[in-house]
């Protein structure tokens, strides 16, 4: 089914597993429950349902699954960094979600088609082969099961009223981020194509924020994370620094708001 990473450096998750990042994943994850709620509620799933969150992070939606595919199914959480899945393993002890269990390591193209429903969520942002998940995906689903991927497209990612220093960093950050940012906007073409789905449903869900919210200065949060990265872009420090100040204070204004990127759902059924 899957091929077990032989050790915790063949984790390619660039915003890495620090503690900062489990808070972030753990309270991203709360943000976007309904839309996962609402995405799980379209899709049928035979009794004794088996089913696999790919990238599942520190939890992602198991605990959804395990509810969806009910006392008799069994859902997997799968994830290639070792601190992930021991975090992951905390959530499912502390949620109390006996039909969820855990793998280290990462989908094979030749995975046996062993589940009835195979998602993931932000883990073809953060890949330099989408294509190649999207396939493995295919490949572990069995035939008449869904595959169903929640991405997001930075396209809609924007501050009102804008700010030079939003589009400078928005548009550097994108060329260092190690992952198509834009992936969203590829779901239905990924499914069809890579996935072979004949049919591909979509929905897409956004947010607004304002100076109160932590997600308000999510693009700081990554320029911060990405600062070496930038520099080997040819941002020297000391504009990084001005650039970061003069954003800081235009966020920090009550006017000011944010439109989140677009979180965008496409699901079809494997031939
Ligand atoms: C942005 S996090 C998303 C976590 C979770 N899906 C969520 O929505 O909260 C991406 C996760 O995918 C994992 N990951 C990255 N590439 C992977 C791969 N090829 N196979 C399995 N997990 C992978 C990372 O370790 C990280 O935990």
């Amino acid at each position: 089914m899957t091929r077990s990473a032989p050790a915790p450096h063949s984790s390619t998750y660039l915003l890495g597993s620090s503690t900062a990042e489990h808070r972030r994943l753990l309270a991203q994850g709360d943000l976007l429950r309904e839309a996962a709620r609402s995405l799980l509620s379209r899709l049928p799933l035979p009794d004794q349902a088996r089913a696999i969150d790919v990238g599942c992070g520190p939890q992602g939606i198991l605990d959804l699954l395990s509810d969806k595919v009910g006392p008799r199914g069994t859902v997997v959480g799968l994830d290639n960094d070792e601190q992930m899945i021991t975090w992951a393993r905390e959530s499912i002890a502390n949620l109390s979600l006996p039909n969820v269990s855990t793998t280290l390591g990462t989908l094979s193209g030749d995975s046996e088609p062993a589940f009835d429903l195979t998602h993931c969520r932000l883990l073809l942002i953060n890949s330099a082969d989408p294509e190649a998940i999207v396939a493995s995906m295919a490949a572990a689903t069995r035939p008449g099961g869904w595959i169903a991927v929640q991405e997001y497209d930075w396209a809609t990612w924007q501050c009102d009223p804008p700010h030079p220093a939003w589009d400078t960093l928005k548009t550097l950050l994108a060329s260092v981020f190690g992952g198509d940012v834009h992936i969203g906007a590829r779901l239905p073409s990924l499914l069809r194509d890579v996935a072979g789905c004949p049919y591909v449903h979509t929905m897409a869900h956004t947010f607004y924020w304002r100076a109160v919210n932590p997600y308000q200065r999510l693009l700081l949060h990554f320029a911060g994370l990405f600062g070496e990265r930038l520099h080997g872009r040819g941002l020297d420090p000391h504009t990084l620094a001005t650039l970061t100040r003069e954003l800081g204070d235009h966020l920090a204004h009550p006017a000011t708001v944010v439109r989140e990127s677009l979180l965008v759902q496409a699901w079809g059924r494997k031939p």
